[in-house]
C-alpha cells in the first residue's frame, strides 16, 4: 500500500429537499453570488426556483450566467470571471451537471485571483485562493460534487484537460436525486457508464491497495444492478439515489487511497472524442473501455480477469471485456464509434489529434503505434 493523505472537506447534504439548507450556509459565505448555470434544463427540474428561493430567503444577492454547454469550453469560463468579477461577488453558486460545477470551479479560482482559466488549467498559475463553491448537482455521473477537479476543453489549443486542486472542493454540495428524475434516457446511461469508468480507472492505477480494491467492486455492483433497473423505470426516486450515490463515491477519493494513481488513460483518450465531435463523455467511455482492456490483454491480463471474476463470474479477459460490453449495450450506451455516427474516414483524424495530445494513463502508457491498434477495435 502506498502512502497516502485521507482528504475531502466537502459538507454533502444528500436526499429529498435538502436544498432547503442551502440560503442559511450560503449566507454564511458572503451577500453575493454568481449563480452559474446551463441550457435551461435547471429551470424546468426545480433545481433554480429552489436555489433561487433560498439565496433570496437569506439576503443573498444573485448575478447569474448561463449558458455552460456540456464538453465546457474555456471562453465561457472567461466570460463567467468577467462577469463575476464585475459584479464582486463572494461565492459562486453552481446548479447543473459536471459540465457546470466544473466550470464554476475555474471561474471560483479566476474570480479570486484574476487569472486567466487556461493558464490554471495548464498550471502555468498555481492558484492560492478560490471563492467559495456551492454546488447543487442535476446529474448522477462525474462526481465533481465531492472533489477537486475540474475538466474544461480549448477550440485554440485543440486539448480537453482536468485540473486537480484542493482549493476547488466545493464547500457545500446538495444532491436531492429528485432532481435527476428528468435526466434523458442517453444521459443517465452516460453517467452509469461515467462512474463504472471511474471505478475502472482506480482499478488500472498503480499500486496495490485491497481495500480500495473491494470499493472498486462494491460501486460496480451498485451500477450493475441498479443501471439497467433504473433505465427501465426511470422514474423511480430510489433507484435515480442509489446512482446519485455510487457516482459520487465513484470519484470522491474513496478507491484512491493506498494508490499512487488511477490509469486515467481511456479518460484521455476519450476526451479526444468529445472534443472532435463534441461526443458526450460517458458514450466516448463506453467505446474506449472494451477496446482499451483487449489492447491491454497481455500487460494487464491478470487484473482485467481479476475483474471479470468478482462482477461478472468469468475467468478469462474476452469474458470480463464482454461482460462490460453488454452491460454498457444494455443501458442504451454505444460501445462502437460507428453507433455514434463517427464514420470509420474519421480514424486518421483521431489518431492524429491522439498523438499530438499523447493521450495515454499514468500506469499503462501507450506508443503512437498501440493508439493505432486501439482505433481498429473502436468500430
Ligand atoms: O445544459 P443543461 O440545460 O443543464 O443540460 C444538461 C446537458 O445538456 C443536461 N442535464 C443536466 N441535468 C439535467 C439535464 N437534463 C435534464 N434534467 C436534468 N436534471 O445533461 C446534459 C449533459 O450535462 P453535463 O453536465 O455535460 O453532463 P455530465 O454531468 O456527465 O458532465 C460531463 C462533463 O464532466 C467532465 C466530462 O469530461 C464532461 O466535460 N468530467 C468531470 C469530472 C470531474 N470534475 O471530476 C470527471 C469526469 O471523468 C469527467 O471528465
Ligand atoms: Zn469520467
Amino acid at each position: 500500500m502506498n502512502n497516502f493523505i485521507a482528504y475531502n472537506p466537502v459538507k454533502l447534504h444528500f436526499g429529498r429537499q435538502v436544498v432547503r439548507d442551502l440560503g442559511k450556509n450560503a449566507s454564511h459565505l458572503g451577500n453575493k453570488a454568481l449563480l452559474v448555470y446551463g441550457g435551461g434544463s435547471v429551470l424546468k427540474n426545480g433545481s433554480y426556483r429552489d436555489t433561487m428561493e433560498q439565496l433570496e430567503q437569506y439576503g443573498v444577492q444573485v448575478v447569474e450566467f448561463s449558458g455552460i454547454k456540456p464538453n465546457p469550453r474555456v471562453e465561457d469560463v472567461r466570460e463567467a470571471t468577467r462577469t463575476g468579477r464585475e459584479y464582486d461577488v463572494e461565492m459562486v453558486v453552481a446548479a447543473g451537471g459536471g459540465s457546470v460545477i466544473d466550470s464554476a470551479k475555474i471561474i471560483a479560482i479566476c474570480i479570486a485571483e484574476g487569472c486567466d482559466a487556461w493558464d490554471v488549467m495548464k498550471g502555468r498559475h498555481e492558484p492560492q485562493n478560490a471563492l467559495p463553491l456551492i454546488a447543487v448537482l442535476t446529474l448522477a455521473a462525474t462526481g465533481t460534487e465531492m472533489n477537486g477537479v475540474a475538466v474544461l476543453q480549448n477550440p485554440e489549443t485543440r486539448e480537453k484537460i482536468g485540473h486537480k486542486n484542493d482549493l476547488i472542493y466545493p464547500r457545500h454540495a446538495f444532491l436531492d436525486p429528485a432532481y435527476t428524475l428528468s435526466v434523458p434516457e442517453n444521459h443517465t446511461a452516460y453517467g452509469i457508464v461515467d462512474l463504472t469508468a471511474h471505478c475502472l480507472e482506480a482499478w488500472f492505477g498503480e499500486g496495490d491497495a485491497s481495500l480500495s480494491d473491494r470499493f472498486v467492486i462494491a460501486i460496480i455492483r451498485e451500477a450493475l444492478e441498479y443501471g439497467p433497473a433504473l433505465m427501465k423505470d426511470s422514474g423511480n426516486y430510489e433507484l435515480r439515489a442509489r446512482i446519485m450515490w455510487a457516482a459520487t463515491n465513484a470519484l470522491n477519493n474513496l478507491t484512491m487511497y493506498g494508490r499512487k494513481s488511477g490509469d486515467w488513460g481511456v479518460h484521455a483518450l476519450g476526451h479526444i472524442l468529445s472534443f472532435l465531435y463534441d461526443t458526450p463523455h460517458g458514450a466516448t467511455l463506453s467505446i474506449i473501455f472494451p477496446a482499451w482492456m483487449h489492447l491491454m490483454r497481455e500487460r494487464a491480463g491478470e487484473r482485467i480477469t481479476e475483474l471479470g471474476k468478482a462482477l461478472f463470474e468469468v475467468s478469462s479477459v474476452e469474458g470480463t471485456i464482454n461482460g462490460f460490453k453488454s452491460f454498457f449495450s444494455s443501458l442504451g450506451s454505444p460501445v462502437r464509434c460507428s453507433e455514434t455516427g463517427i464514420d470509420e474516414l474519421k480514424k486518421e483524424e483521431i489518431l492524429e489529434l491522439m498523438n499530438r495530445n499523447r493521450a495515454e494513463g499514468f500506469n499503462y502508457a501507450i506508443s503512437d503505434k498501440e493508439r493505432e491498434e486501439l482505433l481498429s477495435y473502436m468500430w
